[in-house]
């Protein structure tokens, strides 16, 4: 761990309707009480429900982020939502690039540009996902493609907006099936992530960017993977859901 922030962050996806979600965050403001952190706890539930997780989390210290957010502010865009509705809502941070939006709905490193130079002209804070497949992993080429992914993604960020930019690695192989990256292969990941941007934003920028683990994390493996040097927090799927197992994960960060 360096001096950057400390995020632990809960992707809920397709999960929990509006009052599910009331009831998950009121849960997790119980567990909460009285433990220190210094990390920014974030939960990242579905739009529809967004504005009750931020009316839910108001005074509790944990904040609201969205799934993912479109590119352009109106117009005739059939089922998207932009920047500044998220912002009007109170939220503070936005996933994009996911691997399940590259996957299943055509998100591409241009498509993830294009929605960060977007989020960089509001307030969001972005956490951009990155990761290779396992046939990459495989086949020895996890390092080109995290650095086609960051500098895809990253092409058009402005010297001065990459501070605010937090970077995700998520190998696809560790995403719900129970493989959790060792923190090894995590922390290297991770280097070869900071090495990109540093060859794009130089070497004090990449060091003070955030870099997030997700895959499989769960209470037992997060202190493990938080010890690394080059681990800044984590990005929590299904362990994410449970507010007991996710304040466990809060409370193993440190
Ligand atoms: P799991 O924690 O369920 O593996 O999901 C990780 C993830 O995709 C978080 O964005």
């Amino acid at each position: 761990m360096g001096n950057r922030t400390t995020i632990i962050a809960g992707n809920w996806k397709l999960n929990k309707t509006a009052s599910e979600t009331r009831s998950t965050i009121l849960a997790l403001r119980n567990r909460l009480v009285g433990l220190s952190t210094r990390a920014e706890v974030v939960v990242f539930p579905p739009f529809v429900s967004l504005e009750t997780a931020i009316d839910a989390a108001r005074g509790t210290g944990v904040k609201v982020g969205a799934q993912n957010v479109f590119w352009e502010q109106s117009g005739a865009y059939t089922g998207e939502v932009s920047t500044a509705m998220l912002e009007a809502l109170g939220l503070n941070f936005v996933l994009l690039g996911h691997s399940e939006r590259r996957a299943h709905f055509g998100e591409t490193d241009a498509t993830v540009a294009r929605r960060l130079e977007a989020v960089l002209h509001g307030t969001l804070t972005p956490i951009v996902c990155v990761g290779e497949v396992l046939e990459e992993r495989e086949s020895g080429t996890t390092g080109e493609v995290l650095a086609r992914q960051v500098e895809g993604a990253l092409r058009d960020v402005a010297p001065d907006h990459i501070g605010r930019v937090v970077m995700a690695y998520e190998p696809v192989w560790a995403i719900g099936t129970g493989k959790t990256a060792s923190p090894l292969i995590a922390n290297d990941a991770h280097t070869l992530i900071r090495s990109s941007i540093a060859a794009m934003f130089g070497r004090s920028a990449a060091d003070e960017t955030a870099i997030l683990y997700g895959g499989s994390v769960k209470p037992e493996n997060t202190a493990t993977l938080m010890s690394e040097s080059e681990v800044d927090g984590v990005l929590v799927g299904g362990a994410s859901l449970d507010a007991g197992s996710f304040a466990e994960i809060v409370r193993a960060a440190g």
